[in-house]
């Protein structure tokens, strides 16, 4: 079993990491270091946005962490944007703990927080459309998305071209 600390619900592990003591749970301070590691390889292959340290800071209460025999193997936040939406950002599992259902782990966890948070709706920009697709959110033009949003994207290399598909979710 994995437990998803500061989650209130457990999730049944099928991801062969058995062995070592496993979990989900919300960020730590003692975990913002390898959170940033686990950003600064997949910024620079284009695959998410860089995050300042401060940044990091600022939004730690945004965080899930997996954690392996104590060590961060895959990350993802919920940032809320509004009143009824949420953002997935910073998805990342690290290379060596990939296709082996930690994303979709920590994917769900940020769903049942947002369900508990009561937001409507949650969305995702990204090149893992698929992904996603599976987990239920579907394809949106991204102009249905407010205004608010974009201001991650100034900071982006990619702005005004991005080639990210947005992909929203209904929380139910
Ligand atoms: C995207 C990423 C987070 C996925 O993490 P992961 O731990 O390898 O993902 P999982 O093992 O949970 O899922 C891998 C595949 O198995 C499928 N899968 C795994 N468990 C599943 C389950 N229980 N039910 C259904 N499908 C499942 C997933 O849908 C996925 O299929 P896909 O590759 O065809 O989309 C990871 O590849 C990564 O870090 N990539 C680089 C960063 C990145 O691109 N992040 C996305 C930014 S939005």
């Amino acid at each position: 079993m994995i437990r998803v600390a500061g989650c209130g619900s457990k999730v049944q592990s099928s991801d062969g990491h058995e062995k070592g003591k496993v979990m989900i749970r919300k960020a730590k301070i003692e975990d913002v270091k390898e959170i940033q590691q686990l950003i600064k390889l997949d910024s620079a292959r284009g695959n998410v946005l860089p995050r300042s340290l401060s940044d990091l800071y600022d939004h730690l209460r945004d965080f899930f962490v997996f954690v392996r025999n104590r060590k961060v193997m895959g990350v993802c936040a919920l940032h809320i944007c509004w009143d009824d939406l949420a953002e997935f950002r910073s998805l990342i599992v690290k290379e060596e703990a990939r296709n082996k259902g930690v994303g979709v782990k920590l994917v769900k966890a940020c769903l049942e927080e947002s369900k508990m948070l009561g937001l409507k709706r949650v969305f995702a920009l990204t090149y893992r459309s698929e992904f996603f697709g599976k987990l239920g959110f579907e394809k949106v033009d991204k102009a249905v998305l407010p205004h608010k949003i974009w201001t991650d994207c100034l900071k982006c290399v990619k702005f005004p071209d991005c080639d990210e598909e947005a992909m929203v979710k209904e929380v139910i």
